[in-house]
């Protein structure tokens, strides 16, 4: 069931999608409902061109037909689509348990318009049921755990079966459980962090799917 409300997410958000676009590709399962069917579209004749926010993304969107841009080259893009493990009324998410937040953050700030998908399961009245994944420099791996452990978080460092895994930069993620929503800025401000999943203005809107029904929420003001 959430699988088709994935789907139902994607599809409803790819009607955003214009001709000319450079379109921000997500990473998760339901960015892959989305990049399969943005390919249907660009090979039945649609011109957009993409951006992926991680390997597996990019990897899937060049088997869907889609041409790839290198973001390194690009200052903004037209519109972001990407998942999202929490998000509440506000529009406010936690990103990042596919390890991307890092790359996901700076194409849904590049972006003129960042949407959300994602199915019912994934609305929240607050923040916090999922931790905040934060990536770090393999260098300040201890030291910035400790800092996360100051502002009140309870740290775990995420492994890949019996090593730690790594994001597709090569660095670990701390992922940090919080007694209540911490300040973004905050968590940026610790040398080291080079990212974090906290997206709290950059959503622009969400299309959510729940029981087969398309909910879109657009940010006020
Ligand atoms: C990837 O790092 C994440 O930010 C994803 O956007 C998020 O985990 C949503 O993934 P699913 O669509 O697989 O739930």
């Amino acid at each position: 069931m959430h699988e088709r409300d994935k789907e139902l997410a994607a599809l409803a958000a790819l009607d955003e999608v214009r001709p000319g676009m450079v379109v921000g590709l997500g990473t998760g399962s339901t960015a892959a409902h989305v990049i399969r069917h943005l390919g249907e579209r660009v090979r039945g004749g649609l011109a957009v061109t993409a951006v992926a926010t991680s390997h597996a993304s990019e990897a899937m969107a060049r088997a869907a037909g889609i041409t790839l841009r290198d973001f390194a080259d690009l200052s903004d893009v037209d519109l972001a689509i990407d998942g999202a493990d929490e998000i509440d009324d506000g529009l406010r998410c936690i990103k990042g348990a596919g390890g991307a937040m890092l790359r996901e953050k700076i194409v849904a700030t590049a972006a003129r318009r960042m949407v959300v998908v994602a199915d019912g399961s994934k609305r929240v009245a607050a923040l916090g049921r999922a931790p905040v994944p934060v990536e770090v420099l393999p260098f300040a791996l201890a030291f910035a755990r400790a800092r996360l452990e100051a502002l009140g978080a309870r740290v775990t460092l995420r492994m890949a079966v019996a090593t730690p895994y790594r994001t597709d930069q090569g660095n670990p993620v701390l992922d940090c459980a919080f007694p209540a929503l911490p300040d973004p800025a905050a968590i940026a401000a610790i040398p080291g962090v080079l990212g974090h999943g906290l997206f709290l203005t950059e959503v622009d809107a969400a299309w959510i799917a729940t029981d087969g029904t398309v909910t879109r929420l657009e940010r006020q003001g």
